[in-house]
């Protein structure tokens, strides 16, 4: 090995230790924004290294330069564009176009690779190369599928149709039959249908699974994505590639399963479809009874004069936008000597980590957030749970069997002593079901975009303690 291969192969080092680094750091909300730029700097070195290969090997002509050069600048600045100016609750399609042109391209870098060895690949090279073509073309076209659902392009309800299960396996069976024959006898004509095939059974597999359940789905494609891309490091032999994919691999399905998990279904009961059909246990009825309004005097009391206050965030706070607002009732609370703090579900919202992020940018302080298990035991001694467009994870139907939830984990709201909730109607969750809290004697209900609610509890308690 020259001493320019060692340098290369040391900065490659580098670089996969910036990723894990990055990695690390983005456990803890404090630090993530530093993880994303260790993360950032390493992905930065390994394409300053990669070009310099280029460049020492002389392999590449001018119109390979100015592919290359257009390329990287018509797709950062693409992508520079879509993340600055993203909506935070449009980041999911975002997430999922990115994972459509991460597989898109690790497929295309295989197919280059097979398309150039021809009859001389060896086996193991070929497997890596069957596998990243196909799990590339799927994740490529599913990507695309879930990003058009969740953005309204594509009906978000199931679409399937009989025999459409059928269909997927069929699909499947070409892909990787013919996949596995042409490691054997390699054929350009098959590698077109086995890429065919892999397109369509991205497209097959995405579409009967409904929008509000593609956050999982889309989880799952990116581990498909770091997948892909693994094996595109195998096929040009880049270790700092394989290892960035299998980072990618690897907690995708590590976060996959723990939203899974938090929403009580199983990966593959998401794939197979259909949220909100319950579990086959006969439904126990839950408690019925009316439902009290208030008006924004009535919480100003309860808050202005509770010790303790728990906020509980949901979709609601995000669809409102109202971060901002509710940090400045926190603010004022505080500046009364009430201890708040805000009980965060592992899945409110729609996105992971999509309270935390929201309420990072209105600034709240990271300690204020906690997570489920670690809030739970503080609500039986909290004056007010103060719940701001959260429905489902609050929803104590969840410990019953038969329902849409039920063995969901959700935040024990009811044990409160009292509790407010601020949404704009009696309207359902994600889930699609009645939420029990609303019936129960201590909550009071708050009607109102949440916005508007927190300026107006704002002001009221601004009113009463003068
Ligand atoms: P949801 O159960 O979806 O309830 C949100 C509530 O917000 C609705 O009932 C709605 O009631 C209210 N709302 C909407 N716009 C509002 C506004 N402008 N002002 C005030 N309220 C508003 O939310 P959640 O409790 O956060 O639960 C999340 C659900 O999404 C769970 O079922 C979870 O399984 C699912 N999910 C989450 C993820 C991730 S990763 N977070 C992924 C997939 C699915 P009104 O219409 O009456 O206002």
């Amino acid at each position: 090995m020259s001493v320019f291969d060692w340098v290369i192969q040391l900065i490659y080092v580098l670089a996969a230790s910036c990723f894990v680094l990055g990695l690390h750091l983005m456990n803890n909300p404090a630090t993530a924004r530093r993880g994303n730029q260790v993360s950032t700097s390493g992905m930065a070195t390994a394409v300053a290294a990669t070009l310099a290969i280029i460049i020492h090997g002389h392999g590449i002509s001018a119109t390979g330069w100015i592919v290359m050069i257009a390329g990287a600048l018509v797709g950062g600045g693409a992508g520079m564009y879509a993340a600055r100016t993203v909506q935070m609750t449009a980041m999911p399609q975002l997430v999922s176009m990115f994972n459509a042109v991460g597989g898109g391209a690790a497929a295309l870098v295989a197919v280059h690779d097979y398309m150039n060895a021809g009859a001389s690949v060896s086996a193991t090279t070929s497997v890596t190369t069957l596998l990243d073509v196909i799990i590339g073309s799927v994740t490529f076209s599913g990507s695309i599928i879930a990003a058009g659902k969740l953005q309204g392009v594509i009906n978000s309800a199931p679409v399937t149709f009989p025999g459409a299960r059928m269909v997927n396996m069929v699909l499947a069976a070409v892909a990787v039959g013919l996949g596995a024959y042409l490691i054997a006898s390699p054929s350009t004509a098959l590698l077109v249908i086995v890429i065919v095939a892999a397109l369509a059974f991205g497209v097959s597999m995405v579409m009967p699974i409904g929008g509000a359940d593609m956050p999982v789905v889309i989880s799952l494609l990116n581990a498909f994505t770091g997948t892909a891309v693994a094996m595109a490091g195998f096929v040009i032999g880049n270790w700092a590639l394989i290892i960035a994919g299998a980072l990618v691999g690897a907690s995708g399905g590590i976060l996959t399963k723990l939203m899974a998990d938090a929403m009580n279904r199983s990966i593959r009961n998401i794939i197979v479809g259909g949220f909100g059909t319950g579990d086959s246990v006969a439904a126990i009825a839950g408690p019925t009874g009316s439902v009290r309004s208030i008006a924004a005097d009535d919480a100003a009391i309860q808050l202005a004069y509770a010790s303790k206050v728990i906020i509980v965030p949901g979709y609601g706070l995000a669809a409102a936008q109202a971060q901002h607002e509710v940090a400045a009732l926190a603010d004022l609370l505080e500046s009364r000597g009430i201890d708040v703090s805000y009980a965060i579900h592992p899945v409110a919202g729609r996105m992971p980590g999509h309270m935390n992020v929201l309420l990072a940018e209105a600034n709240v302080p990271y300690p204020q957030l906690k997570e489920m298990d670690d809030v739970n035991p503080e609500f039986a001694r909290t004056d007010v749970a103060l719940v701001i467009g959260a429905n489902d994870v609050t929803n104590p139907a969840a410990r019953r069997p038969g329902t849409a939830i039920s063995g969901m984990p959700i935040l024990d709201v009811d044990q409160a002593k009292s509790i407010i909730v601020i949404k704009r109607s009696m309207g359902h969750g994600y889930a699609g079901i009645d939420n029990e809290l609303y019936v129960d004697p201590k909550t009071s209900m708050y009607f109102a975009d949440a916005k508007k609610a927190l300026t107006e509890m704002t002001a009221a308690v601004k009113t009463l303690v003068g």
